[in-house]
């Protein structure tokens, strides 16, 4: 049991408003990584925000992942965690180093799980589907569950909408952005964020991104996390200002997207970066596309 894998996972952003939980969007920074047979269990971290790779392998997430789909017989192994997504930055880190190892096993021990079965496994280790769904297949996905299994849909992103990405200069806990919800919303707020989740499918497929700026509020989540997330409405605001079709809270925060002609993705980028600045907490902002790939062995073998 000595095969080996390397694999390029997608950043992702979850709810994109009025999604909570069920929206997922790949986006185009990718982690990579590789396992191989070693002497002895072992981490090495590379990339832009290696010092943020757990290498205490009981701690990291594409390990156990890894482990936890690999035969009982398998040996040592080295994984080199390639880290060019933010860290609880809000945009699904945790979910592709979960997604990445899962991913990996498969390959290395020719396993042949079906991509259904993988997103099954990685959303109960993420305890939510929309980032792990997201990164997995790629692109733009809708993920909901029933009583019996998880349904994931991945659905046409087009290719003229831009995204800025402003990651602002503070983190912010999936657990605690998580525990500020409330249990029961009222139901006015529940029907408004139905309408609005399915305006964002309906508007990015026939191409009216102006209702994208409706289609991106949201009575869920957001408000019960500004707290947390003192960016969020300034930067939005900003973004708008702007020329961006539309922005919200990118999963749980603190990230911020945007989405936008990519022609005006700099000016929105330039505009949210002052916002940080000028509230004196600073920001790193990135200018991508949504990804179409999800994650994706480069290369393995047995
Ligand atoms: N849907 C999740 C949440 C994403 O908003 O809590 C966490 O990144």
């Amino acid at each position: 049991m000595t095969g080996w894998a390397r694999v390029s996972v997608p950043a992702s952003s979850g709810n994109l408003g009025a999604g909570f939980d069920v929206f997922g969007l790949a986006v185009d920074l990718r982690d990579e990584y590789s396992f191989t047979p070693a002497a002895r269990d072992g981490i090495e971290a590379g990339g832009k925000f290696r010092r943020h790779v757990p290498r205490d392998t009981t701690r990291n997430l594409a390990f156990q992942a890894f482990r936890s789909l690999a035969p009982a017989a398998a040996g040592p192994y080295l994984l080199r965690a390639t880290r060019e997504i933010p860290p609880q930055g809000g945009l699904g880190g945790s979910a592709s180093a979960i997604v990445g190892g899962l991913v990996a096993a498969n390959e290395a021990f020719a396993l042949g799980l079906p991509q259904d079965e993988l997103l099954r496994r990685a959303a109960e280790l993420e305890g939510h589907p929309d980032n792990a769904a997201a990164a997995l297949l790629g692109g733009l996905v809708l993920s909901v569950h029933t009583e019996t299994r998880l349904h994931a849909v991945r659905v046409p992103f087009p290719d003229d909408v831009g995204v800025v990405l402003t990651v602002p200069g503070y983190r912010v806990a999936t657990a605690s952005a998580r525990a500020a919800l409330p249990a029961k919303v009222p139901r006015e707020h529940a029907v408004a964020n139905l309408g609005r989740a399915a305006l964002l499918v309906a508007a990015l497929q026939t191409g009216q991104y102006e209702k994208l700026r409706a289609a991106t509020e949201d009575f869920l989540h957001q408000p019960y996390r500004a707290e947390l997330n003192p960016a969020l409405g300034p930067s939005v605001a900003a973004a708008l200002a702007a020329g961006a079709y539309g922005a919200a809270l990118s999963g749980s925060g603190p990230t911020i997207i945007a989405f936008a002609p990519p022609d005006r993705r700099m000016g929105v980028a330039g505009a949210m970066a002052d916002v940080a600045l000028e509230a004196g907490y600073g920001c790193e902002t990135y200018v991508v596309n949504a990804a179409r790939d999800g994650a994706a062995a480069l290369d393995g073998g047995g």
